[in-house]
């Protein structure tokens, strides 16, 4: 059967695919449909948090399997009740609404932050504040709030009551907010999507400062940089703030599809029945799983992550055909001279998997990758950006 023939016939013309199937793989291995070992540095786009086919999350999720798959919101759940405790102890956020995506995620975060506003300021104080270069979801609304004009073009009219300000200008934010009735402001720690570009604090401890002076929401996409990724259980914990609202989605599930918005103390109680819901969200199987990837994001891991990132920039940084290297913990972007997609592509050629964020190469390695696994991938890596100039 040829599996790439198929799909071009018949799956939705969405995605550019790179020319191979992963059929399976363990840890940070992956292998094809020909049987070829690969490193894989882009676990499914930050998903697959400690690689694939990962023993302890299998047991975990088919512990749960042979219970039940699916009871809806209609009945209480364990997996969900356990998650939601878990994820609001080690964060202190109040409480969690579960979806499937992080679009879906973000979609709770808006919907909250508007009512939250409307319920204390009154309903046309509606206006969020995201920032250029960003990226928050592929739904009408996501859309809308991502700022990045190419991602609207085709599909106005776009939802109202977004507005963009330049990241790292904190008059830009301030005119905004002087313009609009603000409910709330959203970004990225991290801009994933946008290039792998790390907010500066000066930049992040303002936007805290004017959001605190406006009484204006703070509501962090984690959706990328959450889960362990960039060294710390999520990235405004290294921001050193507290935000209203945090999405997450990704790697909390650790290869099952779930979402998460965590709500802080000032917006726990702004969604009652009927205002918010989810077929899926909290899915006992989903949940399972990602309980046991959150209780294996302790200390040592997240310090492990730490030694990871500072062992790749340091091989990178300065290379041959590298101009410059971004990002934070294990959520890396590369900027080369030669041509990023011709750079994957030697990669692949070599047994490495690399993805790419914008012009530049990005690096989502598990959490755990063994060191020698990395110590091979990355000399693939600077041999190929070396040989590309
Ligand atoms: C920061 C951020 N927010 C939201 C999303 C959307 O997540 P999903 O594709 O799960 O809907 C992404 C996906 O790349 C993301 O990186």
């Amino acid at each position: 059967m040829d599996i790439k023939k198929i799909d071009g016939e018949y799956v939705a013309g969405t995605y550019a695919r790179f020319p191979l199937e992963i059929v399976s793989g363990k840890g940070s291995l992956v292998y094809d449909e020909t049987g070829k070992e690969y490193i894989d540095l882009g676990t499914g786009i930050a998903v697959n948090t400690f690689g694939v086919a990962d023993d302890a999350w299998i047991a975990a999720v088919t512990e749960q399997l042979g219970k039940c798959q699916h009871t809806s919101n209609l009945f209480y759940s364990s997996p969900c009740a356990l998650l939601a405790k878990a994820l609001c102890e080690r964060t202190g956020m109040k409480r969690v609404f579960f979806s499937n995506s992080g679009a879906e995620a973000n979609e709770t975060a808006i919907k909250t932050a508007r009512k939250y506003a409307a319920d204390k300021k009154g309903k046309d104080t509606n206006v969020i504040i995201t920032l250029k270069n960003s990226f928050h979801g592929r739904t009408v609304t996501t859309l809308s709030a991502t700022g990045q004009d190419t991602f609207h073009k085709d599909f106005t009219p776009m939802t109202p009551g977004f507005v963009y300000a330049e990241p790292e200008d904190l008059g830009s934010v301030e005119t905004l907010i002087r313009e609009n009735k603000v409910a709330a402001i959203m970004f990225e720690l991290v801009q994933g999507e946008g290039g792998v570009v790390a907010l500066s604090h000066e930049f992040v401890n303002g936007l805290v400062r004017i959001a605190h002076e406006h009484d204006i929401l703070l509501v962090v996409d984690e959706v990328q940089t959450g889960n362990g990724r960039t060294g710390s259980l999520y990235a405004y914990m290294q921001y050193g703030f507290t935000p209203d609202i945090v999405s997450t989605a990704k790697g909390l599930g650790g290869g099952l599809p779930i979402g998460a918005c965590l709500l802080g103390e000032k917006v726990k109680d702004t969604l009652t029945p009927g205002s918010h819901g989810s077929t899926f969200g909290g899915n006992p199987i989903a949940a399972a799983g990602a309980l046991n990837v959150l209780s294996r994001i302790d200390d040592a891991l997240l310090s492990e992550v730490g030694n990871k990132a500072e062992y790749i920039k340091k091989e990178l940084t300065g290379a041959d055909g590298i101009v410059s290297v971004s990002g934070l913990g294990l959520m890396i972007g590369i900027e080369v001279t030669g041509d990023a997609s011709a750079i994957l592509a030697k990669c692949r050629d070599e047994g490495v998997l690399v993805i790419k964020a914008k012009h530049k190469l990005r690096l989502l390695p598990a959490l755990n990758i063994p060191m020698d696994q990395l110590a091979k991938a990355v000399a693939v890596i600077k041999a190929a950006c070396a040989g590309a100039q």
